[in-house]
């Protein structure tokens, strides 16, 4: 079949990593974590003492870095100028302040080319997960899906995921969440938002193998 392309998009939490990765390793096809790229931004701007809120520091260094990004589903990787930062990028001192690196258009406009670049080389084709894939990077990907979660069911993932699941944990999990969607949302170059001819998938009540299912038939439906 030809190439396929697969742009998924949503808010943290509502398991677009996991169903990505599961959906092009089900399909052979090649896996892009843009959030990754984002997070290894950031974490080269903290590691070379930039102040990440001062947004002309951040577009005047944002060329330095050099981004590689792996794309293989059962073990997807990011180096930074050689070196693996597959653990540091999801440091919380990273989540913290990844939605003020990523709100700077230069970041943006670098990144962007970049994910356009690896997906153009995908031969078997990709699926490409983040907040403006089918909006902004892949406008005439061949299918897009928008997932959604309440805000306690994507604060519970993400705590499971983190710590375990206390009670303050969880409460301050969904504050930060909501704060930085609404960053993300918020922001004036390519927000979070839903594509018009994306397919909207609510996985509050869905289990993540169901979400699964429902991605790879969408996509069968396109090849
Ligand atoms: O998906 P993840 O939580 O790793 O994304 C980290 C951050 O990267 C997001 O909160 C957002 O600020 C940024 N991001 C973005 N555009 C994308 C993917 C991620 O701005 N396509």
């Amino acid at each position: 079949p030809a190439a396929v392309v697969v742009a998924i998009d949503g808010p943290s939490g509502t398991g677009k990593s996991s169903t990505s990765k599961a959906v092009a390793a089900q399909l052979g096809l090649s896996y892009l974590d843009t959030g990754a790229q984002y997070r290894a931004m950031t974490w080269w701007m903290i590691t070379n003492g930039i102040d990440v809120t001062d947004a002309a520091a951040v577009a005047t260094a944002a060329a330095k870095p050099v981004l590689v990004s792996g794309t293989d589903p059962a073990h997807p990787t990011i180096t930074v100028d050689g070196a693996d930062a597959s653990g540091p990028i999801r440091t919380q001192e990273v989540t913290s302040r990844v939605s003020a690196v990523s709100a700077v258009p230069e970041v943006r406009t670098l990144v962007t080319e970049l994910q356009r670049s690896i997906a153009a080389a995908a031969e078997r084709g990709i699926v490409v997960e983040g907040r403006d894939i089918g909006t902004t990077v892949l406008p005439d990907a061949d299918l897009k899906i928008f997932l959604t979660a309440s805000p306690e069911a994507r604060a519970a993932r993400r705590s499971g995921e983190l710590t375990g699941k206390d009670a303050a944990g969880l409460a301050a999990t969904r504050e930060a969440l909501i704060k930085r969607d609404a960053a993300d949302s918020g922001r004036k170059t390519s927000p979070l938002a839903k594509a018009g001819d994306a397919v909207e998938v609510d996985t509050t009540e869905l289990t993540l193998q169901q979400v699964i299912e429902c991605v790879v038939t969408l996509v069968e439906e396109k090849r």
